[in-house]
C-alpha cells in the first residue's frame, strides 16, 4: 500500500498542536502504521540543528540552508523509508513553512527556495496539508500568555502578517492538497473539523 504523507502547518499561536493527539489516533485506528514527527527536527542531527535554528540569530541564507539540511536529512532517514513500507507519515511542519518563514517573513527570494525544495526534495510534496489558520491578533495574544518565546515567536506584528499572507498564497497556489481550518474558533469546533478531514482520507 502507497504511503501518506500529511503535514501540518500555520503561524506559531494558531494551536496546530492542541490537536495533533486526536489526528493521530484516528488514523490509528485505520490500523495503518502511524510515524508522527517534526520540523525542524526528527532526527538525532535534526533536533540539535533545531536548537540553533530556534534560539541563534542568523542570515536569512544560512537559516534556510539549516532548515534544508535538517529536511534531507529527515528525508533519507526517516519520512522515505517510512513512505515506502506505506506508513502515514504526520510532520508538524514542512516545506511550507519554509516558504512561509524564510520567503514570506523573511525576505528569502522564492527562486532560492524553489531551488533548495527541488534539491533536497526532488518531486515528493505532502499529500495533505492542513493550515491553522487565525487572525495575526489572536496568534500574538495566545502566544503572550505562553512559555518562554523561540526567537520566531518573538517577533512583532508586521513579520506575523508576512507569515500569514505568504501561508495563504500557498494554499490558493495548491488547492487540490491545502485544507485550511479556521483556528479561531472554540477547541471544541476546530477539533471537529480536524476530525471530518481526517474521516474522509
Ligand atoms: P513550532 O513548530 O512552532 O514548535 P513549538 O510548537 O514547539 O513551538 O516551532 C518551529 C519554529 O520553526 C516555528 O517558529 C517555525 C520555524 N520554522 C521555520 O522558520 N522554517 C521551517 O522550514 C520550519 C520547518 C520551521
Amino acid at each position: 500500500m502507497a504511503g501518506l504523507f500529511i503535514t501540518l502547518e500555520g503561524m506559531d499561536g494558531a494551536g496546530k498542536s492542541t490537536h495533533i493527539p486526536t489526528m493521530l489516533n484516528l488514523l490509528a485506528a485505520s490500523g495503518r502504521e502511524v510515524v508522527a514527527t517534526r520540523e525542524p527536527g526528527g532526527t538525532p542531527l535534526g533536533e540539535q540543528l533545531r536548537e540553533l535554528l530556534l534560539h541563534q540569530e542568523m542570515h536569512v541564507e544560512t537559516e534556510s540552508l539549516l532548515m534544508f539540511a535538517a529536511r534531507a536529512e529527515h528525508l533519507q532517514q526517516l519520512i522515505l523509508p517510512a513512505l515506502a513500507r506505506g506508513a502515514i507519515v504526520v510532520s508538524d511542519r514542512f516545506t511550507d513553512a519554509s516558504y512561509a518563514y524564510q520567503c514570506g517573513a523573511r525576505g528569502l527570494p522564492l527562486a532560492k527556495m524553489q531551488a533548495l525544495e527541488s534539491w533536497v526534495q526532488g518531486d515528493l510534496q505532502p499529500d495533505l496539508t492542513l493550515l491553522f489558520d487565525v487572525p495575526v491578533e489572536v496568534s500574538l495574544q495566545r502566544l503572550a500568555g505562553a512559555r518562554t518565546p523561540d526567537k520566531f515567536e518573538a517577533q512583532g506584528a508586521e513579520f506575523f502578517a508576512r507569515l500569514r499572507a505568504q501561508y495563504l498564497a500557498r494554499a490558493a497556489e495548491f488547492p487540490q492538497r491545502f485544507r485550511v481550518i479556521d483556528a479561531n474558533r472554540s477547541l471544541e469546533q476546530v477539533k471537529k473539523s480536524v476530525e471530518e478531514i481526517i474521516l474522509s482520507l
